[in-house]
């Protein structure tokens, strides 16, 4: 006979492999330029949830920690979510508040595109420490969140912190992406002084170039790849659009190129790697060059695709990325 001696009350967390804590929106995205409003798509997005998405289509096993309001779109978030095979048994369904939203408006040349968020406020910004569950941290293999999921407010913040504090009791891999967005903060030294707050907790950190640029004001790779290493960040992955990749391991530095690709749309590309490197790490079969080639193969179908999520790879679909690489 099978005793289930869970009480009744207590919520059951699925067991994942990479868990991430941030905000998953519906997102608007013109074909072009605004005057093409009607044509708009509309999707789930958000930089952490990107990268459960590609991570996902790898085979990793993948989950949420966030708040959705309960309406409709919190429901189409949570389908989609469903359909991406992301474990949501650790988001919340709150009576108050809104889901998030953003506009992705693309100019003329590909690749170049603003953001306009609606997100202030939204239930995810509401999430709170208590809300990152002990055991599922635990039973984790790799955390995820990023300078997005800080800057939704004091408390995503404090969450943040929160997740990467368990995860270094017990062992787990802590990953982090700067992702500096300007809007979400009031000041360029918050979002900076966000980075240096979890920085000592990092493992793997997943900076663009770009985003470092303009956080530090420095441009030299390799001065801020040793600003890392005194700083005693375990691994840096420094991705650099169509230039590719530097890892950083210790006094190690290798170059990884990225895969040459017509560029459609660029939004997400670094999401794409995240996922798929964290995901090929996590296979203990790659070299880490090896799963930077198996990340750059993702971001450029990402890159080639229109929208973060979609033409992401299978591993089967990789499998040409992998053949590539000399064991
Ligand atoms: N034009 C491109 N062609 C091929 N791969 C690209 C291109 N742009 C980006 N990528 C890939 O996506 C990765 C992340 O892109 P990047 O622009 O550096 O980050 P983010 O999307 O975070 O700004 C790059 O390291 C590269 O592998
Ligand atoms: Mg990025």
């Amino acid at each position: 006979m099978n005793i289930n001696l869970t009480p009744a009350t207590e919520p059951v967390y699925t067991a994942v492999d990479i868990l991430g804590l941030g905000e998953c929106m519906i997102a608007l995205d013109s074909p072009r330029a605004l005057e093409s409003m009607a044509l708009m798509t509309c999707e789930a997005a958000g930089d952490v949830y990107n990268t459960m998405v590609a991570a996902s289509s790898m085979g990793a096993r993948c989950g949420f920690v966030s708040r959705l309001a309960k309406d409709p779109v919190g429901q189409m978030i949570l389908e989609a979510c469903a359909q991406e095979n992301i474990d949501t048994s650790a988001v919340k369904l709150v009576k108050d508040g809104v889901n998030g939203l953003y506009l992705t408006l693309h100019q003329e040349v590909p690749g170049n595109h603003a953001f306009v968020y609606y997100r202030k406020d939204s239930a995810a910004s509401r999430i709170s420490p208590q809300e990152v569950i002990e055991s599922q941290v635990k039973a984790a293999k790799v955390v995820y969140a990023t300078g997005i999921s800080m800057a939704l407010s004091p408390s995503a913040e404090a969450s943040v912190i929160r997740l990467f504090e368990l995860a270094k009791k017990h062992n787990v891999l802590v990953a982090f992406d700067p992702n500096y967005r300007p809007a979400l903060w009031a000041h360029r030294d918050e979002a900076l002084s966000a980075l240096l707050k979890v920085l000592p907790y990092v493992d793997i950190l997943l900076p663009s170039l770009e985003d470092l640029i303009q956080l530090f004001g420095m441009k030299e790779p390799a001065h801020l790849l040793e600003f890392f290493r005194y700083k005693d960040v375990p691994l840096v992955a420094l991705k650099n659009g169509a230039e590719g990749i530097t890892l950083a391991k210790g006094r190690k530095i290798c170059h990884v190129d990225a895969v040459p690709t017509r560029v459609v749309d660029t939004v997400g590309a670094g999401d794409a790697f995240n996922g798929a490197f964290l995901a090929s790490m996590l296979q203990n079969t790659y070299s880490l060059e090896q799963c930077a080639q198996i990340g750059a193969a993702a971001a450029s179908a990402c890159v080639g695709a229109k929208g973060p999520t979609r033409g992401l790879p299978t591993w089967d679909q990789l499998s040409n990325a992998v053949g590539r690489v000399s064991v």
